[in-house]
């Protein structure tokens, strides 16, 4: 059994209900999960030791929060190369923060990446709790 760290931004909680459904999807898959906010992670170290990471973020004037992006530029040093990786956010019309946090993954971290990020507005959405815990299973299933 392995461990996934799913670390997230949010003002009103929209981007909390997406990264809690996709935690039932890698529970759901016979993995364990944490979800703590990009303030919560404090060092490099604290990232380690897990075995797969999801980070998200909402978009707003087409860019992540800027707690998200201060714990992107400190995960830099966490050594997260080969990890298999994925990425989300609550989004209105565009979502540029997921694809963003994606890419920040796949080119400057080289992760392990899912098929892509995923994008749903809204844990609400129609499909949305199965299209969320769709992604945690996948990502499960890399580790
Ligand atoms: C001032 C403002 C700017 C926004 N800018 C964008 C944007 O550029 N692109 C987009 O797709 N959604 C945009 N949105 C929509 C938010 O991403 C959406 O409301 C989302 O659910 C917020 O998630 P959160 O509850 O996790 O903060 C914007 C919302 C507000 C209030």
């Amino acid at each position: 059994m392995g461990t996934i760290l799913i670390v997230y931004s949010s003002r009103k909680n929209e981007t909390k209900g997406i990264a809690e459904l996709i935690a039932e999807g890698v529970r759901q898959s016979g993995h364990q999960v944490q979800i703590k906010t990009a303030k919560q992670v404090e060092t490099a170290e604290d990232l380690a030791g897990f075995d797969a990471y999801i980070f998200g973020s909402p978009t707003y004037h087409g860019e992540m929060l800027s707690s998200m992006k201060q714990f992107l530029f400190m995960a830099e040093h966490a050594q997260l190369e080969g990890k298999p990786g994925g990425a989300f956010g609550a989004y209105g019309w565009d979502g540029q923060a997921n694809r963003r946090i994606f890419d920040t993954m796949t080119y400057i971290f080289k992760m392990k990446m899912a098929s892509g990020p995923l994008m749903i507005k809204a844990s609400w959405v129609e499909d949305g709790v199965d299209t969320a815990q769709a992604y945690g299973k996948e990502i499960a299933e890399m580790i």
